[in-house]
């Protein structure tokens, strides 16, 4: 058989027959998850050991690749879909995402200029708009204001970590008066700081890094008793940089720090950042999804006017499948000016008329996918609603267990519970804690990570999953009681 004839052989019947036993193995698996053990239990290097040395010359049928599938694969992941999967921050995903993901990949459409696509473009600012809306950030993040064009706008980025390497990137150049395009970034005789709390994501320092800005000028500001940045401390350490002669241009403030989901002074932290002319970028890769919710917004969204950059994952807690990092800039010009170089053979009418977006000029790499799709139907079929409603019970849940905690004495919360997110101790001490996690994910029956909270050893326990009930949740404290 010729290449060609196999490919033929993949024609539409197949495709939707097989398509539909896809679906179906993924709809099963679903509802097997509750019995499976959260995590993988195979040694390194077992799930390369099954599998063939060289890839087949021959076609294989769909049915001998499932067979792996189930006799591989699913032994070898950890399923971040469990009904008791409460580790790191949760990845959730849901019916309506996952087919606006196989849309994209069926529509197979590359969208890195408005003109290779143009509703690639359109609805994902679409979207992002209707985002800033139903999360009540405030209108200048949006690509229209008051109806006209305005200097905002939203991007649909792969993760967090992209979202903060462009903003200071963009923060940079801005600060340098777009120097690079001419003479480079010298930094010699006058480092650039960039500032973020101790509790501050790992990806700023790896931007930092990345940019050329060095993780060793990134300043780790004091964090209070809550996990909060001391934004008292940063003041000290902005003025003490630029009067050493140091550039100040870049802070990224955090709305629910990883660790135990505190939320820095953003409204003070921007009056700093203003007073130095540097940028600031707020990373609520988690919490922001609880700002749904107008009785969570408040301390979600404060300041984030004073943003010139704000970002939140749907990927972790908005039923949308990962990856889908939203990202919006107050003014698109610096960061499209950083990002833009335009060789001939991307030259077209429609980006020469200014009147359009080119999210190349948004990212890091060129091509992009129609991502805007599974977030397009995700709000569509589930409704704001329910995806309010999601979150509600999670933050209840969470309440209810951090309860029990506190009525067990063997027990501590190292901070009250942060949304979805507990972070609890055992009194006897760092190894006790340290012993109790490593038995409870021992059972498979749960999974939970750790994370130092107050110079502590604590158990993170963050609901957050698609498939999670409240019985789930009280399962997995009766595990952690009976355990300890
Ligand atoms: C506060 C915060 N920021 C950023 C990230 C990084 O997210 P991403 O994987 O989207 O880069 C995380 C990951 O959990 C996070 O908790």
């Amino acid at each position: 058989m010729t290449l060609g004839s196999n490919l033929r052989a993949f024609d539409g019947d197949r495709f939707r027959r097989e398509g539909h036993a896809m679906v179906d193995w993924i709809a099963a698996h679903w509802a097997s998850l509750a019995d499976r053990p959260v995590r993988s239990t195979v040694t390194s290097g077992w799930v390369r050991a099954q599998l063939p040395t060289a890839a087949p010359e021959m076609p294989e049928s769909l049915e001998a690749v499932m067979a792996d599938l189930d006799r591989v694969i699913v032994p070898g992941l950890t399923h971040w879909q469990h009904p008791s999967f409460f580790a790191y921050f949760p990845a959730n995903a849901s019916g309506p995402s996952i087919l606006g993901e196989l849309l994209s990949a069926g529509l197979g459409v590359q969208g890195m200029l408005w003109s290779t696509s143009p509703a690639c473009t359109e609805l994902e600012t679409h979207v992002l708009d209707w985002l800033v809306d139903l999360l009540g950030l405030p209108p200048c993040l949006r690509s229209t204001e008051g109806g006209g064009p305005g200097h905002g706008g939203g991007v649909i980025q792969d993760t967090a970590s992209s979202g903060v390497l462009c903003a200071l990137v963009a923060a940079r150049e801005r600060a340098t008066d777009f120097a690079s395009d001419t003479q480079g970034v010298r930094q010699a005789d006058r480092a650039m700081v960039a500032y973020a709390s101790l509790d501050a994501h790992s990806s700023v320092e790896k931007a930092a890094r990345i940019a050329g800005v060095g993780n060793a000028w990134v300043r780790k500001v004091p964090t209070d008793a809550e996990g909060a940045m001391d934004a008292e401390a940063l003041a000290r350490l902005m003025q003490a940089d630029a009067d050493a002669g140091h550039r100040p241009f870049f802070v990224a403030a955090t709305v629910g720090t990883t660790a135990c989901g505190a939320v820095d002074p953003v409204t003070r932290i921007a009056e700093l950042a203003r007073t130095h002319d540097a940028w600031l970028h707020v990373d609520a890769a988690w919490a922001g999804a609880a700002a749904l919710c107008p009785e969570f917004r408040a301390p979600i969204v404060a300041g984030a006017e004073h943003a010139d950059s704000w970002g939140f994952n749907p990927h972790k807690w908005m039923l949308v499948n990962f990856d889908c990092h939203a990202f919006w800039v107050r003014d698109r010009r610096p960061l499209v000016r950083a990002l833009s170089v335009l060789p001939e053979y991307l030259r077209n009418a429609a980006t020469e008329s200014g009147q359009v977006i080119d999210y190349r000029d948004w990212q890091v790499p060129l091509g992009r996918r129609f991502r805007a799709l599974k977030l397009w139907m995700t709000l569509r079929m589930l409704g704001a609603q329910a995806l309010r409603t999601h979150i509600r019970d999670h933050v209840a849940w969470a309440g209810e267990f951090a309860d029990l905690v506190q009525a067990d004495p063997r027990f501590e919360l190292l901070m009250k519970p942060n949304l979805s997110l507990v972070c609890l101790a055992l009194r006897e001490g760092d190894a006790a804690t340290t012993t109790l996690l490593d038995r409870v994910n021992a059972t498979g029956r749960v999974f939970l990570t750790h994370a130092r909270v107050k110079g502590r050893m604590a158990i993170r326990l963050a609901v957050g999953g698609t498939l999670t009930r409240r019985e789930h949740v009280l399962a997995a404290w009766e595990l952690l009681r009976s355990l300890a």
